[in-house]
């Protein structure tokens, strides 16, 4: 990402932010608000997930979302989706149902019965993911991901974490990450903490990441709980970046990526924030 793109990044966190922010303040709860904030990011073109994901092998998107509520520890996620465009109203609907992943077309299929409309899987695919498709295959690179986050806490306690991602740019046709894999990328436990992460999956999930800095909470601030998590991640290879919100509502993200947009509101505090990686 260069940096001319970082003021409108900002201001499309912020906007995820602010819906979520508005349905708390009208009772809806912690789980309503991250699932909306991330959907509002998968519409948003310039995000690694729904329409602008990254494109795999065979030139199109394929789709991992996830949504964990903390309180029942209930989870829901799908997996290599091609044709919904909003896979975390996917996984909200698996969340409700006596599954915890879904896979590709068995995933499309259960859409269809929970009434999510097919979309065309062109309509997923930018200009700028086309553009870094072509230049990966080129240089024959892996470049890393822009997963879309949201976690929450509400006035009642409960905590939820909602993770979208298109996965990496011209990843094997059938590669999944960490986002919809409990403790990966995406979890929420009540007392402890809700935690969202984006970066290369195989080794976010290889250290479960998400849940290793929730369980870390106990003993460590939350800052702490997210560089233990981070440093799990550096020492098998990989690189990434998590955001956290804990029982207590305090909030802190930290990343190994090179960068990372990030807005947050607590009842004493609201903010927008680009930051560049260790
Ligand atoms: N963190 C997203 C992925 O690796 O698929």
């Amino acid at each position: 990402m260069g940096r001319e793109d970082w003021t409108s990044r900002l201001v499309g966190v912020s906007r995820a932010r602010d819906a979520a922010w508005r349905l708390l303040e009208q009772g809806a709860d912690a789980l309503r608000a991250a699932v909306e904030a991330v959907r509002l990011l998968e519409d948003d073109p310039q995000f690694n997930a729904g329409v602008g994901s990254a494109l795999n092998r065979d030139g199109f998107a394929e789709l991992d979302a996830a949504v964990m509520d903390g309180e029942t520890l209930g989870f829901g996620a799908v997996a290599a989706v091609r044709d919904v465009k909003n896979p975390v109203l996917l996984a909200l609907e698996v969340l409700n149902s006596e599954h915890v992943l879904l896979a590709g077309e068995g995933a499309s299929r259960f859409a269809r019965e929970r009434g999510l409309p097919a979309c065309d899987p062109r309509e997923l695919v930018t200009e700028r993911q086309l553009e870094r498709w072509t230049a990966a295959r080129r240089r024959a690179l892996e470049e890393r991901s822009g997963t879309v986050g949201a976690v929450v806490l509400d006035a009642g306690g409960r905590l939820a974490a909602a993770t979208s991602t298109g996965g990496m740019v011209d990843q094997r046709v059938g590669r999944v990450g960490d986002t919809p894999l409990p403790g990966a990328g995406t979890y929420a436990e009540a007392g402890l903490g809700a935690v969202s992460a984006t970066g290369h999956g195989e080794f976010l999930a290889r250290a479960l990441a998400s849940y290793r800095a929730a369980a870390s909470l106990g003993d460590r601030s939350p800052q702490e709980a997210l560089r233990a998590a981070l440093d799990a991640v550096g020492r098998l290879g990989g690189s990434g970046g998590l955001i956290l919100v804990d029982a207590r509502g305090r909030v802190a993200w930290a990343q190994t990526t090179p960068e990372m947009s990030v807005a947050w509101r607590t009842p004493a505090d609201e903010g927008a924030q680009m930051r560049e990686g260790a």
